[in-house]
């Protein structure tokens, strides 16, 4: 193995995986707290019946009919370069990635990376990297250089926030190897990052410190001629998004009385971002990202007393009384009791324009309201724009949404405008999975021999918003307002299937066919909880499964296959596509998706909660004699995360979140030094790696 050098660089050891500790969840529990507000200690908010299609559904889907599927061709959308655009609806086509060049696919000849817990970040032999940028670090020339000890908001808005997530590199035009880097900073952990933090009084300096520590950075990036290695600089569209930056709202809930406040009367002007978890890159160059756990930043909500207002910030599990990080002590809108509709500003999916460092970033309600891990965009082959969205919560739904109107693809400024409206018009669905074997779904994951864990499924629309800004709700009960601002609870009334918590749903550039990570739901099947169904086959799901649909992406229908059963491939309720399980690196919790040039799928995951080794990042074979071959390509520093990957022929990226986050860590005892060594804080990175001495990833 090779690795930077850390204040850890002993040989790598080898570790006992998938170990019950006492019995006892392995998150962190302080994770728990600040990543997702104790999600996993919470009643699941979804505890509706929803087992059958309303009648009102059916009714609206005969009123409409179904959508035919495009065709089936692979189109290259004239995008200014930035992306190319997939085919649509046809039976995947074959993907490079099944290619085998002695013996190996091409694309994932590497040698894997064993499990681990070094506080250093591993790669395969024969493979280097470098930090590219550090919480802290200055985004502009006149940031004040980072020094945790005297840290101020002021400093922070002008540096790179924490925990990042999500990346994305787009390339600058005209300049070879340069990218803007842009990242999501999901949340922060109080006491690993501030000296003397009191989380029975949090500071107001503390509480404005973490403030401008959430939200987006743009950061202009360079490459190295013979290398991968990527430096920041301080280019022209850098940027910081934080907590308090202006946002516009657009589509059917801009301006409902549902997102006005005492600041805001006109429901259309939102202050900051929070808890942006993954994201996506759109065809025209912007960047969309998800607001997830929003709840954990509101306070009481046990003090509301109105009902329906009481039983749907409950339905997102919002805290009954004080939060964690006590923010309505120093802000009024973060306490519901005297602001309940702030609460209602968050929980979009939102579009940062990259280019236009003066343009406002938008949220965008016609893709409804919940947890967003992210949204991906694929393009058919007519130019329609189909959104693809999880949400993260045990027992919550997939969803997408697909464009009314056709993409602009001269690739000029003005096309890039006009396409950040393109996610304001068209029908927003949820998913119903069906099973092809009712009668085999036991608990155990034992996969069924003839085609595996498999079926058909349904996108059940809940709201179409018309070019012209009209919205109609598609669920009796809820004004379209309602179904976009509380779409959890509109989904509940349709029928549509609890899953084991979706994060990153993404269609494969080559193939079209779209893939879903489920990270794992210990509650499935247990006692007085939804049970076992054939698209979350395992009671107690402790590793996570990764399912591949083929969709017939503007319409309304879609077969899927369970792709992956994740664990310790040594045990039967693990399933790899059929591989041998002899010659599979152990995986859990799958989280954020990628996809190389070959069409091999690549997976990150958040794993400290079952396994007892370091977080990574995987290939996964999709095609050919080796489908189902899934190699860790690295593993990243002891208590973090792997997030946001991005996969090309020379590089590969990727974002380390929370290291040293662990239960007794704090600024003053930190449990990691990664990457600076010493007796340095641990600091959320973005890291590139490359092949030694030049030549292709994976060649
Ligand atoms: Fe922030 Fe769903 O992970
Ligand atoms: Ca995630």
């Amino acid at each position: 193995m090779s690795s930077q050098p850390s204040p850890h660089d002993a040989a790598i050891k080898p570790l006992p995986l998938f170990v019950e500790r006492d019995g006892k969840p392995k998150r962190a529990a302080i994770t728990c707290t600040y990543k997702c507000g104790n999600a996993c200690a919470h009643e699941a908010p979804n505890t509706s019946d929803n087992e059958y299609f309303g009648d009102v559904v059916r009714a609206a889907l005969s009123r409409r009919g179904l959508f035919k599927g495009g065709a089936a061709v692979v189109a290259a959308l004239g995008t200014g370069g930035l992306l190319a655009a997939c085919g649509d609806s046809e039976p995947a086509k074959t993907a490079a990635g099944g290619t085998l060049v002695d013996g190996v696919p091409v694309g994932t000849n590497f040698q894997p990376v064993a499990p681990n817990s070094e506080d250093a970040l591993v790669v395969p032999e024969g493979y280097e990297h470098n930090v590219v940028i550090r919480w802290g670090d200055p985004v502009f020339a006149d940031a004040p250089a980072f020094d945790p000890a005297a840290q101020t908001p002021e400093a922070q808005a002008r540096q790179f926030g924490f925990n990042n997530d999500f990346a994305a590199l787009l390339p600058v035009e005209g300049q070879a190897d340069t990218y803007l880097l842009v990242v999501n900073h999901e949340y922060t952990t109080e006491p690993q990052m501030f000296f003397g933090y009191d989380k029975e009084n949090p500071s107001a300096l503390h509480y404005r410190i973490a403030l401008a520590a959430h939200g987006l950075s743009v950061v202009q990036v360079r490459g190295e001629a013979a290398t991968g290695r990527l430096t920041p600089e301080f280019g022209r569209y850098n940027r910081r998004v934080t907590g308090t930056t202006e946002f516009v709202v657009t589509g059917p809930a801009a301006g409902s009385a549902y997102l006005k406040t005492s600041a805001d009367p006109t429901g259309t002007r939102v202050l900051g971002t929070l808890n942006n978890c993954s994201g996506g890159v759109t065809p025209w160059g912007t960047v969309l990202s998800g607001e997830e756990n929003v709840n954990q930043y509101f306070a009481n909500a046990g003090k509301v007393a109105d009902e329906p207002t009481k039983a749907r910030l409950k339905r997102y599990g919002f805290s009954q009384g004080a939060s964690e990080r006590k923010w309505e002590r120093h802000e009024p809108r973060f306490d519901l009791e005297k602001e309940p509709n702030e609460a209602n500003r968050f929980g979009w999916v939102v579009e940062l324009d990259p280019w236009d460092p003066a343009a406002p970033p938008i949220k965008h309600t016609a893709l409804g309201r919940f947890k967003h891990e992210a949204a991906t965009i694929h393009v058919t082959e007519d130019g329609t724009v189909v959104a693809y969205m999880g949400d993260d919560e045990r027992f919550d739904y997939m969803y997408k949404f697909v464009s009314a109107r056709k993409i602009a693809s001269g690739g000029t400024a003005a096309d890039r405008r006009t396409n950040t409206t393109i996610l304001d018009a068209g029908t927003l669905y949820v998913a119903k999975f069906t099973g092809d074997h009712p009668d085999k779904i036991d608990g155990t994951g034992k996969t069924p021999s003839d085609k595996g864990f498999s079926g058909t499924g349904q996108w059940i629309p809940l709201l179409i918003t018309a070019e012209d800004g009209r919205a109609t709700s598609q669920v009796d009960g809820f004004t379209a307002e309602e179904v976009a601002v509380f779409t959890r609870l509109a989904a509940d009334k349709v029928g549509a299937t609890k899953m084991d918590r979706p994060e990153d749903f993404e269609a494969n550039p080559k193939s079209g066919k779209v893939y879903v990570a489920l990270t794992y739901n210990e509650q499935r099947g247990t006692a007085g909880k939804p049970a076992v169904d054939e698209a979350n086959p395992r009671t107690a799901n402790k590793f996570g499964q990764v399912l591949e649909l083929d969709d017939e992406h503007a319409g309304t229908t879609f077969t899927w296959s369970v792709l992956m059963l994740c664990g310790d491939p040594k045990t039967a309720d693990t399933y790899f596509a059929g591989f041998d399980k002899a010659k599979i690196s152990p995986i859990a919790a799958p989280d954020n998706l990628a996809f190389d040039e070959h069409g091999n799928l690549w997976i990150s995951t958040d794993s400290s909660r079952a396994m007892q080794a370091n977080d990574g990042l995987f290939s996964v074979v999709l095609d050919g004699p080796n489908r189902g071959e899934t190699k860790q390509f690295l593993t990243v520093p002891y208590g973090a995360e792997t997030c946001g990957p991005t996969v090309t022929n020379k590089r590969i990226t990727v974002c380390v979140q929370h290291p040293g986050e662990r239960d007794d860590a704090t600024a003053e005892k930190p449990a990691s030094h990664w990457p600076d060594g010493g007796t340095g804080l641990p600091r959320p990175s973005v890291v590139s790696v490359w092949k030694k001495g030049g030549g292709n990833i994976g060649a």
